[in-house]
């Protein structure tokens, strides 16, 4: 992606912009990268409806002095770590954003989740922050929030966290070239066409079940630098690409069976990823092995197309349709709660994608 360094700082300026944008998870996964922030192979996702990151920055622009970040706030509270993750996220969007080096920033940020859910915070919070990034551009250049917008917002995400690309849109969102999608990239993410998708796949719902709530042991980061020297690696993206397919042909036949057959089959696979690297190591608990045993068990009795899949942690998201909620739900709290811990389960869905909350 070309990126217009127009000369956009020869004035003062100031202002606040303030995004929402929603945690994503992935069907097909994004597992291993080919180099920096490049997939190995496309993925394949969908964004929350209630487990968003809120960002806010305040803007100081000044083309006679050069500035860094003056602070940043993660739920109330100055946090160090990632402070300089931002920071050099920051630095590094410099040369594309040149008044950066000539802005004065305050940002905070706030999670309706806790970070302890294993949900991907990250992925919510730099969409955010790369869409207020973005805004501020716009605004500079009196532009609009059009389909190139996102792209570029898609493409600046991309840099802070991989998956981050895919928290741009609503519906079902692509990552990553692949000869079955037109105008895919590896550099962003698009919304696949709605004419793709039968709508019951517009009605999916996610009950993220918390199996463990402590600190992973192996980071996604870590995870991804495994998948270099994996045994398997060309396995894998032959395996994510035949995957792919399959659920491209399910979503847009309405085979829910096929669905989640390819949806567990890449959980499974991720986990059997981590399982088979070197070092190998395991994410899942004892509980997720055991919810995912009774989900398997429920679809057979119930012939319900419900389904799991996984993050890079123990805690399972529950797929399930909008048409089914009243029986899953029951389903949840009678079997599935009293394996999470401390009982916690987060009820959410498929959501509508970033919101602008204050561009001014
Ligand atoms: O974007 P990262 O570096 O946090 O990696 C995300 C990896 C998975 O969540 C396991 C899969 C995915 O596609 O989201």
């Amino acid at each position: 992606m070309t990126n217009p360094t127009v000369d956009i700082i020869n004035s003062k300026a100031a202002g606040r912009v303030c995004w929402e944008s929603p945690a994503n998870i992935a069907l097909i996964k994004y597992w291993g990268k080919l180099h920096e922030q490049i997939p190995m192979n496309p993925s394949i996702s969908f964004v929350l409806r209630d487990s968003v990151v809120k960002i806010c920055l305040d803007y100081d622009i000044d083309p006679g002095r050069s500035f860094g970040l003056n602070s940043f706030q993660l739920n109330g509270t100055e946090n160090e770590v990632f402070s300089k993750r931002i920071e050099s996220y920051l630095k590094r969007l410099q040369s594309l954003f040149p008044f950066l080096k000539h802005t004065r920033l305050r940002i905070e940020s706030h999670s309706t989740f806790p970070h302890s859910a294993g949900i991907a915070s990250s992925a919510a919070a730099f969409s955010a922050l790369a869409l207020c990034i973005c805004s501020v551009e716009s605004k500079l250049q009196g532009g609009i929030h059009d389909e190139k917008f996102y792209s570029k917002a898609s493409f600046m995400a991309r840099l802070g966290s991989g998956s981050a690309c895919r928290s741009l849109y609503s519906g079902m969102v692509l990552w990553g070239a692949s000869d079955k999608i037109p105008y895919s990239s590896d550099e962003y993410a698009i919304r696949l066409d709605d004419a793709r998708i039968h709508p019951l796949f517009m009605t999916l719902k996610d009950a993220v079940l918390i199996a463990d709530d402590s600190k992973k042991e192996v980071s996604s980061s870590q995870g991804h630098a495994l998948m270099e020297h994996h045994p398997y690696r060309q396995e894998r993206i032959m395996q994510s690409r035949s995957n792919l397919s399959k659920l491209l042909l399910a979503m847009a036949g309405g085979n829910t069976s096929l669905f989640a057959e390819v949806v567990e089959n890449e959980a499974l696979s991720l986990h059997g990823l981590m399982m088979s690297s070197n070092p190998p190591y395991i994410l899942m608990k004892p509980s997720t092995i055991s919810m995912m045993e009774k989900i398997r068990l429920f679809r057979k009795e119930n012939e319900t197309d419900i389904c799991f899949t996984l993050d890079a942690g123990p805690n399972i998201h529950l797929l399930y349709f909008e048409k089914d909620a009243a029986i899953v739900t029951r389903f949840i709290r009678e079997e599935l709660a009293p394996l999470c811990r401390n009982g916690r389960w987060i009820n959410d869905a498929m959501g509508d994608g970033p919101k602008c909350l204050i561009s001014e």
